[in-house]
């Protein structure tokens, strides 16, 4: 049995305050509000925001969880870092934008022979931009022109107290190989590789391990791609051959079905494929990201779910509603024939 997968698909992060983290996304990074909408699990209603590149390219989503009730503990055993590829020979540029917004940073730095610069969300997690070749249609904003804008996802930075075992998690049952070491940093990439099929374990053995529930200035999981449903059971089955007996159920996520294991070193790890239409089922291109959208088996509860959402404002770059300019890259994916796990909460009987 092997494994399909084929490159980071989203990764998952909880902020505090939502109009500050749609401000970070979209003025600082320079990403696209994609979608708006709700977390799926628990009793309260908390946001879901999701933020890409022009496309909304898979491997360029990054999602939210505006999480402010509850503060989170960095460490090991978590994403430490979100990395952004951005053209060679940008990284000025971002110097001296996150100088303008007064974003802590450190300054441009070298890791496997590339620049980068990292940065740190107000809420507490590092970002960075590095320099690579890719080639996907960047968003972009007043200040960040076509010329300099993010172009997708690197990769992701995971703290790891002990490299060995989380590295045969991602060699054996991920697909990943080892293309080098560059001090506390192992690198590993998966299909095609480079940006956007790229991931790093950085070597932390003395750092107490992060928490692992939603909370505010924490990473809560990455997501990598497969194609159909088909080959998320066939990953959950590769899981179980393996000995990793903990993996979920298939999760139906609305715009992509997903399903969780937790690996070694702490860190959750989500298999994702994506369902026919995927953002553009609820939203026509040029109006992603401008409204809340609710899943439709959450409809009935949507005044108690907006009453108890803090109200943010939409960036004025979706309110230009500008369409991609090529064609939409809705995802031609098959109809589901699996039995898909499916959760509603109850937001009104909570608030009562
Ligand atoms: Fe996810």
């Amino acid at each position: 049995m092997s494994t399909q997968v084929k490159g980071i698909h989203h990764i998952t992060l909880c902020p505090s305050s939502a109009q500050q983290d749609v401000d970070f996304y979209t003025q600082i990074l320079g990403q696209r509000l994609v979608k708006q909408t709700v977390l799926m699990d628990g009793s309260i209603p908390i946001y879901h925001f999701y933020y890409g590149n022009a496309d909304a390219d898979v491997g360029s989503i990054a999602t939210s969880f505006p999480y402010g009730r509850r503060p989170g503990r960095a460490g090991s055993g978590q994403i430490s870092v979100t990395s952004y590829s951005i053209p060679c020979g940008t990284a000025p540029f971002w110097v001296e934008h996150f100088d303008r917004h007064r974003v802590e940073h450190g300054g441009m730095q070298q890791r496997f022979g590339s620049t980068f610069v990292r940065g740190r969300h107000p809420a507490g997690m590092f970002y960075e931009v590095v320099e690579a070749d890719d080639a996907r249609r960047p968003w972009t904003t007043r200040e960040i022109s076509a010329d300099v804008a993010t172009r997708g996802f690197f990769g992701a930075v995971m703290s790891i107290r002990d490299i060995d075992e989380q590295e045969r998690f991602f060699v054996e049952a991920m697909g990943f190989r080892k293309v080098g070491v560059d001090g506390r940093y192992h690198r590993f990439e998966v299909g095609r590789g480079g940006a956007g099929a790229t991931i790093e374990l950085h070597h932390d053995p003395d750092l107490p391990p992060g928490s692992w529930v939603f909370a505010s200035g924490t990473a809560h999981h990455i997501a990598f791609h497969v194609e159909t449903d088909e080959e998320l059971l066939s990953q959950k089955a590769l899981y179980e051959e393996l000995g990793y007996t903990d993996a979920s159920e298939v999760k139906d996520r609305f715009y992509f079905h997903s399903m969780y294991v937790r690996s070694p070193g702490g860190i959750l790890v989500e298999c994702t494929a994506n369902v026919p239409g995927g953002f553009y089922q609820d939203e026509a291109p040029e109006d992603l990201g401008t409204r809340l959208n609710l899943p439709p088996w959450y409809e009935d509860q949507r005044a108690d779910i907006v009453a108890m959402l803090e109200p943010v404002i939409v960036p004025e770059e979706n309110r230009a509603r500008r369409a991609p300019a090529g064609v939409p890259r809705p995802v031609a994916a098959p109809a589901s024939t699996i039995t898909l796990s499916r959760t509603k909460a109850d937001f009104v009987r909570h608030k009562r």
